[in-house]
């Protein structure tokens, strides 16, 4: 392939990458629906929808009219002071799509600040009825994001930030309570320390990043009944999973359990613009309403409530209203099913599954990361592995000839690596 003359690693700093042996990444002029343009012209059919964002599919209309109609108005303006209605309109909209009282949507612009701002906000709950909370309890196999306190909160030994054991302060992170042993074990945890613990926090139903993790919906009931009888917050981390990825609109719908607390970013725009939100009920929110200046929430991001980011995400909600995302859902589901099963039984292949549009082959050991993405490359497919899984989380629009060209190339690898 010939690379275009802009490309070289002089001057960017790649994300997760060692600059020292980096490979080049792999240079993209469009994006349309579920294919990649490269600059030498060959396509790729994208199979994790940019970091599980464009759940869309790229470019759509939809999205892009409203983006483009917004930017005409005005691209951005502060929100501390002044309103404006794409916000406005989005997070009532919001809130009528969580369950419950979650009713009060904290705007930010991205994931990570997102968990951030829930982290701060169950401090400062305690805070406000004069209770030092100073840590948080999370979860094996559990990613929240890159800044220090979400690091503090990911899996300290088999995440990615590792090496920062130590650095950040330290937090509970314990196995989920999805065995009676891991259920006691959180109980004496809760019992010893709950004066100390701010929140729980949890990615539900699926650790992303951690692995593509599956739990059950009875391990979030017992979250909820362990924060209830212990006096704690409960966070939910929907940002990989809201927005139909994990096969229900939330997590939190499908398990039926309501959190204090939910974030959400990601797919929330489309994967068009960045936005990141974080959404509270009424018990958390009132914490703040004072007649005490100081009980406010102090918070506010430069680019929060970004005016093009809400227009895309009320454009993106009207997608969800008028096209069958959760059906085209249901379908990836039963075609990754299907097609991945044959990775199963597979020399070095652990296990295979599948949850709404997410589907995961995990392997005995790490892959070749970089070499197996360039061999995707090679036939016509985005798929990026990471750790010991290969994965899929294409886009909700991608047909079932597209989507069957993703699974045999994984299928293909997998069977390679067997033979
Ligand atoms: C569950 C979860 N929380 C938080 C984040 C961080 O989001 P961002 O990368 O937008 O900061 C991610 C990103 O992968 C995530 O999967």
């Amino acid at each position: 392939m010939n690379n275009p003359d802009w490309l070289n690693l002089d001057h960017v700093w790649l994300p997760y990458t060692q600059m020292k042996t980096a490979a080049l990444p792999v240079p993209v002029v469009s994006a349309s629906g579920v294919r990649l343009k490269l600059a030498d012209g060959r396509e790729l059919i994208d199979g994790i929808s940019s970091w599980w964002t464009a759940c869309h599919g790229y470019a759509h209309p939809h999205i892009l009219k409203a983006v483009r109609d917004q930017l005409e108005k005005m691209p951005h303006v502060m929100f501390g002071g002044l309103a404006h209605e794409p916000a406005y309109k989005l997070a009532a909209r919001l809130a009528r799509m969580l369950p419950a009282d979650l009713n009060h949507v904290f705007f930010s612009e991205s994931g990570s600040v997102a968990v951030e701002v829930a982290l701060k906000m169950a401090a400062q709950f305690w805070l406000n009825q004069g209770e030092r909370r100073t840590k948080f309890v999370s979860f094996r196999g559990g990613y929240h994001g890159d800044t220090l306190a979400t690091m503090a909160i990911c899996d300290p030994e088999e995440g990615m930030h590792k090496l920062f054991r130590g650095v950040v302060p330290e937090q509970f992170v314990v196995a989920l309570p999805d065995t009676k042993a891991h259920q006691s074990a959180l109980h004496r945890l809760l019992d010893e320390k709950s004066s100390e613990i701010a929140a729980i926090i949890v990615e539900p139903l699926v650790q992303g990043a951690g692995g593509m993790k599956f739990h059950d919906a009875a391990v979030l009931a017992e979250l909820k009944k362990l924060s209830q009888q212990h006096n704690v917050l409960l966070i939910f981390d929907e940002i990989f999973t809201g927005f139909a990825r994990a096969g229900s609109m939330f997590a939190c719908k499908e398990a039926n359990v309501t959190p204090d607390i939910i974030c959400l970013g990601k797919a929330l725009t489309g994967g068009t613009v960045p936005l990141a939100a974080t959404v509270a009920t009424d018990r958390i929110f009132n914490a703040f309403h004072s007649d005490n200046a100081d009980a406010a929430l102090m918070h506010g991001p430069t680019y929060m409530a970004y005016p093009l980011g809400c227009a895309a995400a009320n454009a993106s909600l009207d997608l969800f209203e008028t096209e069958p995302r959760l059906q085209q859902v249901r379908a990836i589901e039963a075609q990754l099913v299907e097609e991945l099963s044959a990775c199963r039984g597979g020399d070095g292949v652990r296990d295979v599954r599948v949850k709404g549009a997410i589907g995961a082959v995990q392997m005995n050991a790490p892959v070749d990361a970089v070499g197996l993405r360039s061999r995707f490359v090679e036939t016509g497919c985005w798929i990026k592995p990471f750790g010991d899984v290969i994965y899929l989380t294409p886009p909700f629009v991608i047909d079932p000839r597209d989507l069957s060209k993703l699974t045999r190339a994984i299928v293909d690898v997998v069977r390679e690596s067997s033979s």
